[in-house]
């Protein structure tokens, strides 16, 4: 008699990524040899800084070994000098904790604040892979509903502080943010910063896009609060947007909290190392021209007014335009954006081509939000928006199951 061991119960609380889910019926789409114009992903099309690609040309190091747990020499003192060419000349390399991408800094920051059980607020729609790092360190997320009325941008003091609970541990926020493209005021972030202080909680700032900020508008990094609130301040940043760099897998964890630092240090222990060649690219930070950043910044802005324009031009599409990042939660008159997005995929076709958008279902903590919404990511060519752009459209006028 065989007896067959079952997988864990929390395995099946992981939840599949909606960026990535219809991945098979693009697969399939592109095996029939149709092109999918991928707007679902963060992937951005930009190309990396020279500089960088040169690393890999002139590498010489054999074999390619471990690196220290805390993070390389090199690319600690190159975040360093990045953090205070920012302004932020407080922060010493001690306070730098290297990760196998921002995702490894959110899952670390949230194991180290959290107890199994705890809550965390955020505020809905999220970074869908919130979810998952949640329910890998036993957290349970409460996302405070944001809306397109407002462009995304907070509740009042009142609203936030009537979601804390005796279990709520921390506030996550993400700014720019993904998916919603909002860039908070710096009112905002003090609001957040006083709830902290005066309720004792963590307050955790995902950054990874602040260079994306459009309009003239600032970005305010909670790195400006740091020393106010030294004990609950965690930064969470990586590489992968800000160079195009998403396959150099690095990120940071910045905090003045000492009993953090230890611990987050013995879990990168734990897993030894990130890698020495992603840092050894990205320590070349220092030589990237300001110009590549001021290109990328332009870039990304003149798609988003493309993409914005072009949207509001559909009848029955909501778009609140998009201040920073490069995402937008946009509403289409459908009553189910999952079946939608996957019809894209499997029954649409305009001159052979397609285009893949996520369902924004899954960017939402509370089941049956976004139903009618899906995220967009403006990570093509210009041309490319257009053409998706025109394609969303004709899609919607002949989308037979509104
Ligand atoms: C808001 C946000 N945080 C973190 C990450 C993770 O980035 P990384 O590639 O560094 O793991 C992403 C990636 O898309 C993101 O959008």
């Amino acid at each position: 008699m065989s007896t067959t061991t079952g997988v864990s119960s929390r395995l099946a609380n992981v939840p599949a990524s909606p960026i990535r889910k219809l991945v098979p019926f693009a697969t399939a789409a592109k095996k029939e040899g149709v092109h999918v114009y991928h707007l679902n992903i963060g992937d951005p099309d930009i190309k990396t800084p020279d500089v960088m690609l040169e690393v890999l040309h002139d590498w010489d190091k054999n074999p390619i070994g471990y690196d220290q747990s805390q993070g390389n020499p090199g690319f600690l003192d190159a975040m360093l000098w990045y953090y205070h060419r920012l302004g932020f000349t407080f922060l010493e390399t001690s306070h730098i904790q290297v990760t196998t991408g921002g995702s490894e800094a959110i899952s670390m920051a949230l194991f180290a604040t959290c107890n199994p059980g705890d809550e965390v607020l955020t505020f809905e729609p999220l970074y869908t892979n919130y979810n998952s790092y949640a329910v890998v360190n036993g957290v349970t997320l409460k996302g405070i509903l944001t809306t397109s009325d407002t462009g995304f941008h907070l509740p009042d003091r009142k609203t936030i502080e009537a979601a804390i609970t005796d279990r709520t541990k921390a506030i996550l926020i993400c700014n720019p943010n993904n998916p919603t493209g909002t860039v908070y005021s710096a009112d905002e972030i003090r609001m957040l910063v006083d709830i902290a202080k005066e309720k004792g909680l963590f307050l955790l700032s995902d950054e990874v896009y602040r260079e994306y900020t459009y309009d003239g508008r600032e970005h305010v990094s909670l790195l400006r609060f740091m020393q106010e609130i030294p004990d609950s301040a965690i930064v969470l940043d990586s590489m992968s947007k800000r160079y195009s760099l998403c396959g150099v897998r690095l990120g940071t964890l910045v905090t003045l909290n000492k009993e953090v630092l230890r611990g987050v240090l013995a879990i990168a222990q734990g897993r030894l190392s990130s890698g020495l060649v992603d840092q050894a690219i990205a320590a070349k930070l220092v030589d990237v021209p300001d110009s590549y950043m001021e290109e990328v910044h332009k870039e990304y802005m003149n798609r988003r007014d493309v993409l914005y324009e072009g949207l509001r031009s559909i009848p029955g599409v909501v778009i609140p335009k998009p201040e920073g990042a490069f995402y937008t939660i946009v509403g289409l008159p459908v009553a189910d954006s999952e079946h939608f997005c996957q019809w894209l995929l499997t029954d649409f076709r305009d001159n052979n081509e397609t285009l893949m958008i996520a369902p924004a279902a899954g960017f939402y903590a509370t089941p049956g939000m976004g139903k009618n919404e899906v995220r967009i990511a403006y990570v093509l060519n210009i041309a490319s928006i257009r053409r998706s752009v025109e394609l969303l459209k004709k899609a919607l006028s002949i989308y037979p199951s509104k």
